[in-house]
């Protein structure tokens, strides 16, 4: 999800400050797509289908940190950002100023440190640089969050199908954001004329496969299906079937946990010290003498 919204951590990451945990860092990895990102990786690792993860579009590590825990023995996690490097047309540099102008790789690298031992391969560069830099076939699962303009993201899509073996899922972010017109329209010209067929639908993710969606299709359905806390819904579109999901109230699954966890607040989000206005005139009230209670609301 881009900036037009706020990212998930409510307050200004500044680059020093360590994480205490996902939440804290700043992005935009809704509670949602976390449910059905541990829902694909899970069921790719009971499949036993191997392969690699990739990001395009990492920001301050959010979601990369996420994806780094779902690898087992042999795989790696691909993360490709310009961060503060140039963007390579007006376009995407105008994106930038407006949305990450206080993204640097450090930020980055820092809040991964803070979860995982190791940083994943980075490509620090534009996305365009994927097929060159990711061998084809190579991954099970790619994350397309990077540039949300139209070129971009065509081109993002087809870095991916490239770069997924036959049963890999791809996850388009924005894909129906009114800030985001190109991404709607590159995720569905990629349904009706590049062979991506819809898995399922989030308020803020597509996710797809160009290999068999209708066993992904039918153990998803049997799975959210028969919760109360999940609302499924299938519908037909341009022949294919389409699921809506709405997971806002399934819970959590674990997530990676921050090396700071036990680490106090700091001073500006535990207090100042100060007290809050109305504890400070009830605490007045209590130990002050009534007639200088009376002298001081007078003032006020
Ligand atoms: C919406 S943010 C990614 C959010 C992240 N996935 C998260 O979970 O918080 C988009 C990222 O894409 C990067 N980006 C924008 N245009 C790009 C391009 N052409 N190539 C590579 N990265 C790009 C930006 O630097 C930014 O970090």
């Amino acid at each position: 999800m881009t900036p037009l919204t706020t990212p998930d951590a409510g307050t200004e990451q500044v680059h020093d400050r360590r994480p205490r945990s996902l939440g804290e860092v700043k992005g935009w990895f809704r509670h949602a797509d976390i449910v059905l990102f541990d829902w694909f990786l899970s069921r790719q690792d009971r499949l036993e289908q191997h392969g690699d993860l990739l990001e395009m579009g990492a920001y301050m590590g959010k979601s990369a940190i996420f994806l780094q825990a779902y690898l087992r023995a042999g795989e790696r996690l691909t993360v490709c950002d310009l961060f503060d490097g140039e963007a390579p047309d007006n376009p995407n540099a105008r994106e930038m100023q407006k949305s990450y102008s206080t993204l640097t790789r450090r930020a980055f690298e820092a809040n991964f440190r803070a979860f995982h031992e190791e940083l994943p391969r980075i490509i620090h560069g534009p996305t365009s640089w994927v097929p060159d830099e990711v061998t084809d076939a190579s991954c099970r699962f790619v994350h397309v969050d990077a540039s949300h303009l139209y070129e971009h993201v065509r081109g993002d899509i087809v870095a991916a199908r490239a770069a997924l073996g036959e049963e890999g899922v791809v996850v388009l972010d924005d894909y129906r954001a009114h800030h985001t017109p190109g991404v709607a329209c590159a995720a569905w010209e990629a349904v009706v004329t590049g062979g991506l067929k819809p898995v399922c639908l989030t308020s803020t993710k597509f996710y797809g496969t160009w290999g068999d969606v209708a066993s992904i299709q039918d153990e998803l359905l049997a799975t959210l299906g028969e919760r109360d806390d999940c609302w499924v819904g299938a519908e037909e579109i341009a022949g294919g079937r389409v699921l809506r999901v709405n997971a806002d109230r399934v819970p959590e699954p674990r997530l990676p946990r921050s090396r700071y966890a036990g680490e106090k607040p700091a001073p500006s989000e535990a207090g100042t010290g100060r007290v809050p206005a109305s504890r400070g005139k009830k605490i007045a009230k209590d130990l002050l003498p009534p007639v200088v209670t009376r002298a001081l609301r007078g003032l006020r």
